[in-house]
């Protein structure tokens, strides 16, 4: 079963313009930082859960395009930015366009300060690790369910926050465009 979607694991930059379904959307979020029980279901360096996740639409059904953060700890969504910024992120990424072509993506952040509080600097490393977790999920996941997916890791950290309009003390780290193949 696992091997199955590891054999299926790649990335995918060309993508159908096609609505996702609310279902798959959710999924995806829920696999990325989502709560099992007392846990959430990627590890973080001593529980200390530094990670934000933010959604941009894109074009999911039922949802206006713009950007959402994820509630992970009730599983929810609530609206952060009533404005398309598929092409504006996408511009961000050294315009890599196949950000902007996906129905939606997933952006990882960090609230550094969460984990070297207790870790220091270390703690950085940690965050980071925490985010690599979080990807192979989003992997894993869109394997599963004949989506596609590619890490972006080339961006420029300012101008997304900027678009994005995130909190002084978040950071993006990892971007992740979701889509159904193309061909
Ligand atoms: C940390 C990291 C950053 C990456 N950044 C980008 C990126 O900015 N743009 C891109 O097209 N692919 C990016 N990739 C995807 C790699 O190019 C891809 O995983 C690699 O070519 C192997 O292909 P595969 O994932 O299909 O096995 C990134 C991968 C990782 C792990």
């Amino acid at each position: 079963m696992l091997k199955e979607l590891l054999l299926k694991r790649r990335s995918v930059r060309n993508f159908l313009k096609k609505s996702m379904p609310k279902d798959l959307f959710d999924y995806l979020l829920w696999v990325s930082y989502g709560r099992v029980d007392g846990r959430l279901v990627v590890p973080s360096g001593g529980a200390t859960y530094p990670i934000r996740v933010y959604a941009v639409l894109g074009d999911v059904e039922g949802l206006k395009p713009g950007v959402y953060r994820y509630n992970n700890m009730e599983n929810s969504l609530s609206i952060h930015l009533e404005r398309d910024v598929m092409r504006d992120l996408s511009r961000t990424c050294l315009n890599q366009r196949y950000v902007a072509d996906a129905s939606f993506n997933i952006v990882i952040a960090v609230n550094y300060p969460r984990i070297t509080s207790v870790y220091g600097e270390r703690g950085r490393r940690y965050a980071i690790l925490e985010a690599g977790h979080i990807g192979q999920n989003i992997y894993l996941a869109c394997a599963e369910k004949g989506l596609g997916t590619v890490a972006i890791g080339a961006f420029n950290d300012d101008l997304v926050a900027r678009v994005l309009m995130l909190p002084s003390d978040v950071d993006p780290l990892y971007i992740f465009p979701v889509g159904y193949p193309a061909g």
